[in-house]
């Protein structure tokens, strides 16, 4: 029998990941019965795309008493998730999350509670953990390539096309998003985690606003209309990008929901730049850091243990030559290839490497083919284990609310750290109620 999905939040993710690919890809296995936006311009551009065959609701509540589903599909902003997800579970429904879980740990817990009183299960769509790259280091670390793990030392940077995108929106703001520490970070604590096979335990953070929010005057609120114009490498022109403007410009009336609002505003509250360090059950140590305003965006991973080295790296994208970029008007900050060569990572397009130093010499190359589709191949296998039964899952990529919990706390207790200057114990956020070996338990 088919499964019959709902799924909340029609803005850039929630239609291209679930909604359309469920209506054309997965139509022999589930069923879309219904879609919800509060924002009703966004509800009607998505179900007049699926011939307005799917039935709309502007209320949550509405749909979940109306439509008959088997799983609920949460595609909305990161605060409001919590809300969503507990409705969902309290039917004793199926949830399907989006990153990040929730924001902070009175919203962990609540969740939690919830879970733990349902006959319904979450699921939380850790996409990075499907890409074939990430797999391969999994499974090298798995088969005991470099023997135990001793520490992890990875980097993510995010360039200033990508990385300032966070700084126009709800992501903006810590009580919306739980910042980068938990917004973005939320994909990478949980890659560690997962190929560890470990959970974090005390974590200490540093983290500043170096580069947006209040470190330049912002002459507007927003771009529509700035004094600046295009004097301003940040300035994003929703007139001159078709899908924004129909998504958000268009829709802006109904909610007062600001899509380009100005990078350098002073009402910011998230870092732009931080430092993290953890330890972890097993006696492993991370070091982790993220920043946001890099002139290439990418990723490294080195991973010690006792029989040697493994070092990982991406590169996503780089500032690109042209003067108009999505809607942004960018400045070229090298040219491409000196930026790669000085991030050390050319590499040919069609394949990356991970490469294993043995304690006592020699290196072995493991190259893996490049998979160009959307988050380097994870969307799309993320959905055949989602959507598909019995598709087999021999290194456990598939996520539950625990994987969720662990990389949120991870972030939350970063942002404490930075809040207070002291380290933060994972087990003191998620409380008496809900210790890791008790919960596991359940
Ligand atoms: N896994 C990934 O790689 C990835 C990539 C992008 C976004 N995301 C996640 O997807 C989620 C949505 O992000 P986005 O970029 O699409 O945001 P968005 O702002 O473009 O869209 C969010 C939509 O939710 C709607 N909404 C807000 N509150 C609602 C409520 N209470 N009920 C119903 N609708 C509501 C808004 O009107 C909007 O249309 C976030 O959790 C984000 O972290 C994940």
């Amino acid at each position: 029998m088919k499964k019959r999905y709902v799924v909340v939040g029609l803005g850039n993710r929630g239609p291209s990941m679930f909604v359309k690919p469920l209506v054309r890809q997965y139509s022999d296995v589930a069923e879309l019965v219904g879609i919800c936006d509060i924002n009703p311009h966004r509800l009607e551009l998505v179900r007049s795309e699926l011939d307005n065959t799917v039935p709309g609701f502007t209320s949550f509540t509405q749909m979940l008493d109306e439509v008959r589903c088997d799983v609920v599909i949460v595609a909305t902003p990161c605060g409001t998730h919590h809300e969503l997800i507990i409705a969902a579970l309290d039917r004793d429904l199926d949830v399907i999350t989006e990153k990040a879980l929730t924001v902070d740990a009175e919203k962990v817990r609540a969740i939690l509670a919830a879970e733990a009183r349902s006959k319904g299960r979450l699921t939380v769509t850790f996409n990075y953990r499907y890409a074939p790259y990430v797999t391969a280091l999994k499974q090298l670390l798995k088969d005991g390539t470099i023997g135990d793990i001793h520490s992890v030392e990875f980097h993510w940077f995010l360039d200033t096309l990508h990385g300032a995108d966070y700084y126009r929106r709800w992501h903006r703001r810590k009580e919306n998003s739980g910042g980068l520490l938990v917004h973005k970070a939320t994909h990478h604590f949980d890659l560690i985690n997962w190929v560890i096979d470990a959970e974090p335990q005390v974590v200490f953070a540093t983290g500043r606003r170096h580069f947006y929010g209040d470190n330049r005057p912002s002459p507007s609120d927003r771009c529509l209309n700035c004094p600046a114009g295009d004097d301003c490498e940040f300035h994003l022109d929703l007139t001159q990008n078709g899908s924004l403007r129909r998504l958000y410009l268009d829709a802006e009336k109904h909610d007062g929901y600001l899509r380009d609002r100005c990078v350098f505003s002073p009402d910011i509250n998230i870092e732009d730049t931080m430092h993290v360090l953890a330890t972890y059950t097993k006696e492993i140590q991370l070091s982790y850091t993220l920043t946001s305003a890099s002139p290439f965006e990418g990723w490294t991973m080195v991973v010690n243990g006792s029989k040697g080295r493994l070092e990982a790296s991406e590169a996503h994208s780089f500032v690109p030559t042209e003067e108009r970029v999505f809607a942004q008007r960018v400045k070229a900050a090298k040219p491409l290839d000196a930026a790669q060569a000085a991030a050390g990572m050319l590499e040919p397009a069609t394949e990356r490497t991970i490469r294993v130093y043995p304690l006592y010499g020699g290196v072995e190359v493991h190259k893996v083919p490049v998979d160009r589709s959307a988050h380097g191949g994870g969307d799309s296998r993320l959905r055949e284990m989602l959507f598909r039964a019995h598709v087999p899952d021999p290194l456990g990529h598939a996520a539950d609310s625990w994987a969720g919990v662990l990389s949120v706390l991870l972030g939350v207790a970063a942002n404490e750290s930075i809040a207070t200057g002291l380290p933060v114990r994972i087990a003191d956020l998620l409380g008496e109620e809900f210790t890791p070996t008790e919960w596991r338990k359940n």
